[in-house]
């Protein structure tokens, strides 16, 4: 017998769920990780084989999640626990809801400190101050214990209460209008860097792949970096395909999610590195990236002041709508059963990643010396322990179960009316090139 579970309520209408999803991909990992993470791993090589994770394990992963979650109509845990046991196998495949539980936490505890440092932005972005170089800024937001803290806890305060609110209420409306908002001002700033930074230089960097120093480790951060700009391998779109009407189409949707996940990465990399290059700053310098070269750009532009708090203010916005996704799946999980009312849930959950939190947001000062695991402070360790290792082995095994144990009658229900051509390629994918491809980065890691 299956136990009745509380229901969450679905959304109303295709583009929300587009929205959200998109929502939830496009975050700091575009505009803040992926840039830095493509700098300090060398460049186009980085960028071919993120980009080869997105196609290859990404995009398929994607479909299963949603096929998944929409199917069962339930959090991680138990959407996983239900359709095992109806394609009759184990229901410990509710482990894999555990650990994108587990991931989510610890991404969302140091996602909250540099979405805090985003907020922080919008005020140093309005009131440029003349004394200190965009490089010095940076220093001196992140020397602070207090001023990191600070923010970190309004960013936290604010997904709360997003989540607690609920789904339909909180997710779906912010995202319409403000996401395409930063889209365009994406678009401008590529267009300024284009005219006043080192573009040529910077096609070169993320486009001309340079192989010399490719090692098992860029193959590994590339594919975590793929595997967290999609918000896969932890639950939070299977927990938004639960709330996905019955009539859409996953395998479109997937591929709409993607390409504009992808758009963002992409044109935020084109925006920021012919800053970086025309500055003489470092490509290689880390996560101050990101905030280093748009604040240069911004105190030498025309009405830089203002182009720049907003610029802040929707890349805070794009960073809410992800953490909000961050946090749905344990609260889904604590308040279908039960245990908790949904606003419980969240304050119990959001506080836990808060209090983390605290870890990363002293890691850039007193704890900087300090290395939680091998040769890696707590912010990295944290973004290690998650993206290079949860959320790949949570999309594999996500794989694995849709490819080699899900009812075939259930996926197909799901899918629905596909082109027979792609529906065979995206199985093929599914059930070989996908987990083939992220086992043999781990173990390439491990040899
Ligand atoms: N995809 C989000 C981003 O790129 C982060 C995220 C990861 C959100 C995993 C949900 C789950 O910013």
């Amino acid at each position: 017998m299956e136990k009745k579970l509380k229901s969450h309520g679905a959304w109303i209408g295709k583009w929300t769920f587009i929205l959200a999803a998109t929502g939830s991909a496009v975050g700091l990992g575009n505009i803040w990780g992926f840039p830095y993470k493509a700098g300090t791993n060398g460049g186009g090589a980085f960028v071919l084989i993120y980009l080869l994770c997105i196609v290859m394990i990404g995009v398929p992963i994607m479909i299963s999640e949603i096929i998944i979650g929409r199917r069962a109509g339930n959090s991680p845990i138990n959407a996983m626990k239900r359709t095992a046991m109806q394609s009759n196998t184990s229901p410990l495949w509710k482990l894999v809801g555990w650990s994108g539980i587990t991931a989510g936490v610890l991404i969302l505890s140091f996602y909250s400190v540099i979405a805090g440092i985003c907020l922080n932005y919008i005020f140093i972005a309005a009131l440029p101050s003349d004394a200190l170089s965009s490089s010095d800024q940076f220093g001196a937001v992140i020397a602070s214990p207090y001023n990191l803290l600070f923010w970190h806890t309004v960013f936290m305060l604010l997904t709360f209460l997003i989540v607690s609110a609920g789904v339909k209420n909180g997710i779906g409306r912010m995202v319409k209008i403000l996401m395409p908002m930063l889209g365009f001002l994406l678009i401008f700033m590529v267009i300024y860097a284009m005219f006043n930074g080192a573009f040529i230089r910077t096609l070169e960097f993320l486009f001309a792949p340079d192989f010399s120093n490719v090692t098992a480790e860029t193959f590994l951060s590339a594919m975590g970096q793929a595997f967290f700009s999609l918000s896969l391998g932890m639950g939070s779109i299977m927990a938004y395909g639960a709330y996905m009407p019955k009539d859409q189409k996953v395998v479109p949707t997937s591929f709409t999610v993607a390409s504009l996940d992808t758009l963002v990465a992409m044109l935020a990399g084109l925006a920021i590195f012919p800053i970086i290059f025309a500055f003489n700053l470092e490509p290689n310098s880390g996560p101050g990236l990101v905030f280093v070269s748009m604040l240069s750009a911004f105190n030498q532009m025309q009405f830089g002041q203002i182009i720049g708090a907003f610029f802040f203010i929707l890349l805070s916005i794009a960073a809410l709508s992800s953490s909000i996704s961050l946090l749905e799946p344990g609260v889904a999980y604590l308040s279908e059963e039960g245990f908790l009312s949904r606003k419980y849930s969240a304050l119990a959950i959001s506080f836990f990643a808060w209090s983390l939190g605290i870890g990363t947001a002293l890691s850039f000062n007193v704890l900087s010396e300090f290395n939680l695991t091998p040769g890696r402070n707590f912010l990295d360790s944290m973004d290690f322990i998650a993206n290079q290792i949860l959320l790949p082995l949570g999309g594999m095994m996500i794989a694995i179960f849709v490819g080699w144990f899900m009812k075939k009658e259930l996926i197909t229900n799901e899918v629905g009316y596909v082109n027979q051509i792609i529906y065979k390629l995206w199985r093929f994918f599914i059930k070989f090139i996908a987990p083939i491809s992220v086992a043999s980065i781990f173990i390439s890691q491990i040899l």
